[in-house]
C-alpha cells in the first residue's frame, strides 16, 4: 500500500465546508471535513493536517497576462513531466508572497533601479514585500519583467508550500475523516482584495467531491492525559478552538470522567460563536466548564486571560488537583499574555515567589502537564 506524507501527500476527497460563525463575522471561520478513506493515514487527537493549496485562478489569469506569457505554454518540472503555465501556478509555485530570492531573480530580468535599492536595504525589503504580490510587481511600470518564456518566469519563483491546521476531530468520532476549523485571511493592500491562499482555497474555492492534497502532521507535545480522570484546561480563542473539538469529543467517546473547562474567545457574541450547539450539551451535562470572552461586546476589551484571572482561585484548585493545561491559537500576543497570567495566578494563589511561580510552570511542562500548540 502506498504511504502518504508531505513528500507524497494523499488526494484526499473534500466532504464539506460550511460557515462556523455567522455572516458579517469580524473573523469568518469555516468549518471542512475531508475523507482519509483509502490513504490509510491514521492521526491522534493532538495532530495536525498539512494541506496543499491551490492559487486563486483568477489571480494566475491576471498574472499570466500582465507578464506577457501564454496560459497553455508548457513548463518543465523537476522530474521531467511538464504541464501547463497555468496549471503550473495553480498547483505549484508561490505567487502570492515575494521573498528576497524571488525578487532577486526577477530583478535580474527587470533590472529595475528601484528594485537594486530596495534589495540592498534589509528594512525597505520587509517594508516592499508587506502586503505585496507577484502581479503588484508586473504591473508597477518601474518593477515589471518582460520573461523570454514560461521556464524563465518559473524559475524565479519558489513552490508553494503546505499550511498546516490543527485537526478539529478525534479519530474514533467518524473514523476515517478528519475535520478543520479555519480562519478566512482576507485583507486589503494596494487597493485590491487580497486573500490567504491555503484559507480562501478551502473557503471558497473547495467543493464536496474535490481532491485535495493532504497530509498528518504529528503533534506529540499536544496529547491529552493517559488518565481520564484527570481535569484538563483548555485555552483557545479564535480557530485556538480547533483541538480542543477534537479533545472533546475525545474524551466523550472515552466516557473520561475527567472535567474539562473551556476559555473561548472571539469578538462579538452575535455572529463569533464557534460550535455553540456542540458545547451546550456538554455544559448543561456539566463534563464542561465554559468561559468566554466576548472582546468587542462592550467599550473595553475583554481576553480569556482576563476571565482566567478572575477565576484564578479556581484554575489554582484545578492545577492542585492535576489538571494539564493546553494553549492554542495566536503565538504573537495571546500565547505571551495567558502565559504571564497563568504565572501571576500561580504565584498569587499559591502563595509564591515569581522565581517560584515560573519553576511550578516549569515543572507543568515536564509532567506534560502545560501544553502549547501555537501559531
Ligand atoms: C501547527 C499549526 C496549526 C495551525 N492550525 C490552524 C487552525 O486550526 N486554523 C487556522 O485557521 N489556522 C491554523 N494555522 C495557521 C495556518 O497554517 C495558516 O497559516 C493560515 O490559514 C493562513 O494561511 P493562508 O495560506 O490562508 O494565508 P497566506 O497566504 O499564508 O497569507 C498569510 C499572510 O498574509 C499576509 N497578510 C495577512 N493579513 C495581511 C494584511 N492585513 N496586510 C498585509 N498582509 C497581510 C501576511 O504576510 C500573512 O503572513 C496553524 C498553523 C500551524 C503552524
Ligand atoms: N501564521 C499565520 O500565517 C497565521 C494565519 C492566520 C492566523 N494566525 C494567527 O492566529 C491567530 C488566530 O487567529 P483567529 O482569527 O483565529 O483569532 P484571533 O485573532 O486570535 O482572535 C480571537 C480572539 O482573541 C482576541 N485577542 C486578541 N488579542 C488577544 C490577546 N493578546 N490575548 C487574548 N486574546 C486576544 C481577539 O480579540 P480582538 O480581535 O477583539 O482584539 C478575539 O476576540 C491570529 O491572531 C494570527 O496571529 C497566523
Amino acid at each position: 500500500m502506498e504511504v502518504y506524507s508531505m513528500k507524497n501527500p494523499f488526494p484526499a476527497r473534500a466532504l464539506g465546508v460550511r460557515s462556523v460563525t455567522k455572516p458579517g463575522s469580524a473573523k469568518e471561520t469555516v468549518h471542512i471535513d475531508i475523507s482519509l478513506q483509502g490513504s490509510g493515514l491514521e492521526y491522534t487527537t493532538g495532530d495536525a493536517l498539512g494541506v496543499f493549496p491551490c492559487n486563486d485562478p483568477a489571480l494566475v489569469d491576471a498574472l499570466i497576462s500582465a507578464v506577457g506569457l501564454n496560459p497553455d505554454e508548457s513548463v518543465q518540472q523537476a522530474d521531467g513531466t511538464s504541464m501547463s503555465l497555468r496549471e503550473a501556478l495553480i498547483s505549484m509555485y508561490d505567487i502570492t508572497s515575494i521573498k528576497k530570492s524571488t525578487l532577486s531573480k526577477w530583478n535580474a530580468v527587470a533590472r529595475s533601479a528601484k528594485l537594486d535599492a530596495i534589495i540592498a536595504d534589509k528594512e525597505a525589503l520587509k517594508n516592499f514585500v508587506y502586503g505585496r504580490d507577484l502581479l503588484d510587481l508586473a504591473t508597477d511600470e518601474e518593477t515589471k519583467a518582460h520573461f523570454v518564456n514560461a521556464d524563465a518566469f518559473v524559475s524565479c519563483l519558489s513552490k508553494l508550500a503546505p499550511r498546516l491546521y490543527s485537526i478539529a476531530s478525534s479519530p474514533l468520532a467518524v473514523p476515517g475523516q478528519v475535520s478543520l476549523c479555519v480562519g478566512v485571511v482576507r485583507y486589503n493592500s494596494l487597493d485590491r482584495a487580497r486573500g490567504g491562499v491555503c484559507s480562501t482555497y478551502l473557503a471558497d474555492r473547495l467543493s464536496p467531491g474535490d481532491t485535495v492534497r493532504v497530509f498528518v502532521h504529528s503533534n506529540k507535545g499536544f496529547r491529552l492525559p493517559e488518565d481520564g480522570s484527570a481535569p484538563i484546561i483548555m485555552v483557545g480563542p479564535g480557530t485556538g478552538i480547533a483541538p480542543f473539538r477534537a479533545f472533546w469529543q475525545q474524551r466523550t467517546i472515552d466516557h473520561a470522567t475527567g472535567p474539562m473547562w473551556l476559555f473561548f474567545g472571539n469578538p462579538y457574541k452575535a455572529t463569533d460563536g464557534c460550535y455553540e450547539d456542540e458545547l451546550a450539551p456538554l455544559v448543561e451535562s456539566g463534563a464542561l466548564k465554559l468561559s468566554v470572552a466576548w472582546s468587542r461586546d462592550q467599550d473595553h476589551k475583554i481576553y480569556v486571560q482576563h476571565l482566567m484571572d478572575a477565576a484564578g482561585a479556581e484554575i489554582w484548585h484545578w492545577l492542585e488537583q492535576g489538571a494539564s493545561v493546553y494553549m492554542c491559537g495566536d503565538a504573537n500576543r495571546m500565547a505571551k499574555d495567558v502565559e504571564q497570567t497563568l504565572l501571576t495566578i500561580i504565584a498569587r494563589e499559591g502563595g509564591r515567589t515569581p522565581e517560584e511561580a515560573a519553576s511550578y510552570l516549569a515543572d507543568l511542562r515536564t509532567q506534560k502537564r502545560y501544553q502549547k500548540d501555537v501559531y
